[in-house]
């Protein structure tokens, strides 16, 4: 019986996908190791291999078959366009991906007059952009920190996770056309969901079992 391997992206999802996958009885202590260098982790007993990536390279993993499962925001799922299964929502980091910007902004914003876009997520600002709003702008990259964009006059209006919001009211900058909300899901590879059905719907099973019991409290 070959391992079925579990992609996590690195940081505060991975150990909140932990906490649920412990409660669905799948363990992996070693993981959990604040100290160690070590990228593959092996729980033998259950046939078991979790690697922990950076967010973005999650889907790519999952695609490739690298990683039969893998669990990641759906932020980075539909920036990185990944050929993979969406098949559970973990409601777990919920946000929305915005138009943000100074209020001033939100006129052009309505009368297309806006030029330029400034996001970590350039796949997105475009397809809303030009897909959505029928509205030709310039995508500017930036790779964080992007609410310094409209401040420095980098360009009129981002594109970027909103949470709490506090970012944005710290810099004088608010919400002007919410573009999707955002939580974590559970991908899964085409070919392996064939493959190794049985054991991958076990898995995504435990962790709804758990959802839902959380859901009924
Ligand atoms: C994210 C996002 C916003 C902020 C939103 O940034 O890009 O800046 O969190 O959260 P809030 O609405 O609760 O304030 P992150 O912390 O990932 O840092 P970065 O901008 O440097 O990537």
């Amino acid at each position: 019986m070959r391992d079925i391997t579990i992609a996590l992206a690195k940081g505060r999802l991975a150990m909140q996908t932990l906490d649920l996958l412990e409660k669905s009885g799948i363990t992996c202590d070693e993981i959990r190791d604040k100290e160690t260098r070590k990228l593959i982790f092996v729980n033998p007993e259950l046939g078991l291999r979790f690697f922990l990536s950076k967010t973005s390279d999650v889907p790519t993993y999952v695609e490739y078959g690298a990683a039969d499962i893998g669990v990641v925001g759906s932020d980075t799922i539909l920036e990185e366009g990944r050929k993979v299964l969406e098949v559970l929502d973990l409601n777990l980091g919920k946000c929305n991906m915005c138009v943000a910007g100074p209020a001033s902004a939100a006129e052009d914003l309505a009368n297309n007059k806006i030029r330029r876009v400034a996001s970590k997520y350039p796949h997105i600002a475009r397809e809303y952009f030009f897909e959505n709003k029928h509205q030709t702008v310039e995508i500017i990259k930036l790779n964080g920190s992007v609410e310094l964009a409209p401040i420095v006059g980098l360009s009129e209006v981002i594109v970027d996770i909103v949470e709490t919001g506090s970012t944005l009211r710290a810099n004088g900058l608010e919400v002007l056309e919410t573009i999707c909300p955002l939580s974590a899901r559970v991908i899964v590879n085409e070919a392996s969901m064939k493959l190794e059905r049985e054991r991958i719907t076990k898995i995504i099973n435990g962790l709804r079992d758990v959802l839902d019991a959380g859901k009924e409290e």
